[in-house]
């Protein structure tokens, strides 16, 4: 496989300016916390990690590298993000690079407190436990330059609406128009990134909605809609992402020295699905390991008969995960689109 040109010249030109990437969200870029806590939302089993090195699984929810991984390897960080939670590793590890993520979570309480994973606030009381650490390994300037200088990467909120909002009757969706909802998880965006300035994050990343009427098991839902992608939900996403970048543009007026950046895989991502012959892949509708073509099948477990043989011929790895192909696409993407600035 060809490297994207910029991947091969990024690492040597900003590895001084970035010297960390510390993550922040969901199963996006969780990269194993979740093996650590009880909860049913896991994926430290196979056939996950099926492509990654050493075939193990890891945790993360694909059959190889995250975007976060790229994203770090990029700026010369390491080509890993290794999770915060993971005993094998320590904050030797973790001083370039290091995830907090939680698959599941949201920036919503009640989303996180539905399958009991980390709810965001408590990342960042894990984040604030890593300062600790950092500050007691290499001294107040160092460790404060470091956690200054490093790119803080977010990437939550799909959970907010397809797990919560539009799954629980009598739940938010009883209290909350979808746009009062949209408003509400914005506000806690805003609260969160502020805290990160308050405790010296100064580069951040925070990224927008997919199209999540095309994931697999929206569309394997949408029997009526002939497993068509759902617009209302596609709508939804690119409302929210529209708040989002005004919120990023406000908190770049209001917080000063920060520089924050909307990275939205929206278009990309919609781009690969309604076109996957354009990026090598062969279908876009129904996912590898639990192919979702039959209602029932949406468990990817070594026990799926249908998973398929080449990941690379799928944009999605599960019914809510792509494949690391296409999250090396969107990691491309995000770091020649929005991620320039920083390099
Ligand atoms: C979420 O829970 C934490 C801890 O209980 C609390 O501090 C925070 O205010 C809650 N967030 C919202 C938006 O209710």
């Amino acid at each position: 496989m060809i490297l994207p040109l910029l991947l091969l010249l990024l690492p040597i030109k900003i590895a001084a300016e970035v010297p960390a990437v510390i993550v922040f969200g969901d199963s996006s870029v969780d990269s194993g916390n979740n093996n650590q806590i009880l909860t049913v939302v896991k994926s430290d089993f196979e056939p996950y990690g099926r492509d990654f090195e050493g075939s193990k699984p890891t945790g993360r929810f694909s059959n190889g590298r995250i975007p976060t991984d790229f994203i770090s390897e990029a700026f010369g960080c390491g080509h890993i993000v290794p999770a915060y939670l993971d005993p094998s590793y320590g904050i030797k590890d973790f001083k370039t690079r290091v995830c907090f993520a939680s698959a599941g979570t949201g920036y919503d309480n009640v989303t996180s407190g539905l399958t009991s994973v980390i709810p965001l606030w408590k990342e960042l009381e894990y984040y604030k436990d890593y300062q600790k650490k950092l500050i007691e390994l290499l001294g107040d300037a160092e460790a404060s330059l470091i956690l200054k200088e490093a790119m803080y990467l977010i990437s939550l909120g799909t959970n907010d609406f397809l797990v919560n909002y539009f799954v629980l009757p009598g739940g938010r969706s009883s209290q909350f128009t979808v746009e009062e909802y949209e408003n509400f998880l914005i506000e806690i965006a805003a609260n969160f990134i502020t805290e990160l300035y308050g405790v010296g994050a100064r580069k951040v990343s925070l990224a927008g909605l997919p199209p999540m009427g095309c994931l697999p098991l929206e569309r394997t839902a949408n029997f009526l809609g002939r497993r068509s992608c759902i617009e209302k939900y596609n709508e939804i996403a690119k409302a929210f992402n529209v708040k989002l970048q005004n919120l990023v543009h406000k908190l770049n007026i209001e917080l000063q020295g920060i520089r924050v950046v909307f990275a939205n895989p929206y278009d990309i991502l919609l781009d690969i699905i309604q076109h996957p012959s354009k990026y090598g892949f062969e279908s876009a509708a129904t996912s590898c390991c639990a192919s979702g073509t039959v209602e029932l099948s949406y468990i990817c477990n070594q026990f799926n008969p249908l998973t398929c043989l080449d990941a690379n011929k799928y944009v999605f790895w599960d019914s809510f995960h792509p494949t690391e192909k296409t999250n090396r696409i969107i990691a491309d993407y995000v770091l020649k689109n929005f991620l320039a600035q920083f390099l």
